[in-house]
């Protein structure tokens, strides 16, 4: 059988930003930041083998992509209340204008299933990671507080 130790390693990131959490009190703000760290944790999949810090297995990466894709899925609902939290950075303007907030989120979610259906070598690492990484920044630039 072969070893296959990713599961294990995104299992392990998510116990990490579960703790990252610990401190926001309200359910709905933990929910959706628990979602973006998963997307995060997929996205750094994608990244250390597109620098080279893991070795390219095309497997692993459609998967990584296609767990962007399903978590950017859920980002409207989770968002569509507006929620508040001392920790939270989202901006108020997601829910005075949601609209373009769902276009950014369905943005990010085409992009990853495109990645999703089409790595298949090394070379296909890097477009999907900038068309994945562009629709992370155009959101956050707009709807996120600035780190
Ligand atoms: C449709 C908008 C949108 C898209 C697309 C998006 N984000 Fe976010 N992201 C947000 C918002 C809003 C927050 C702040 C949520 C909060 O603090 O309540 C956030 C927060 C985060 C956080 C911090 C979570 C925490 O623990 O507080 C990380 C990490 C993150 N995003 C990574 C990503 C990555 C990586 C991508 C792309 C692969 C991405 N995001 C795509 C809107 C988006």
């Amino acid at each position: 059988m072969p070893l296959r130790p990713l599961p294990l390693v995104v299992a392990l990131l998510s116990a990490s930003a579960a703790l990252a959490h610990s401190g926001v009190s309200n359910p709905a703000v933990k929910a959706r930041m628990h979602t973006m760290m998963q997307i995060a944790d997929n996205t750094k999949v994608l990244g250390d083998m597109a620098k080279g810090k893991t070795a390219f297995d095309a497997e692993a990466a459609r998967a990584a992509a296609a767990a962007i894709a399903a978590h950017s899925a859920s980002v409207t609902a989770l968002f569509s209340a507006e929620e508040q939290d001392p920790k939270s950075e989202a901006l108020p303007a997601i829910w005075q204008d949601f609209e373009t907030f769902s276009r950014k989120s369905e943005a990010l979610t085409l992009a990853a299933a495109e990645a999703a259906g089409s790595i298949q070598s090394e070379a296909d690492l890097k477009p999907a990671l900038a068309g994945i990484g562009g629709a992370c920044k155009s959101c956050h630039m707009d709807f996120r507080k600035p780190q």
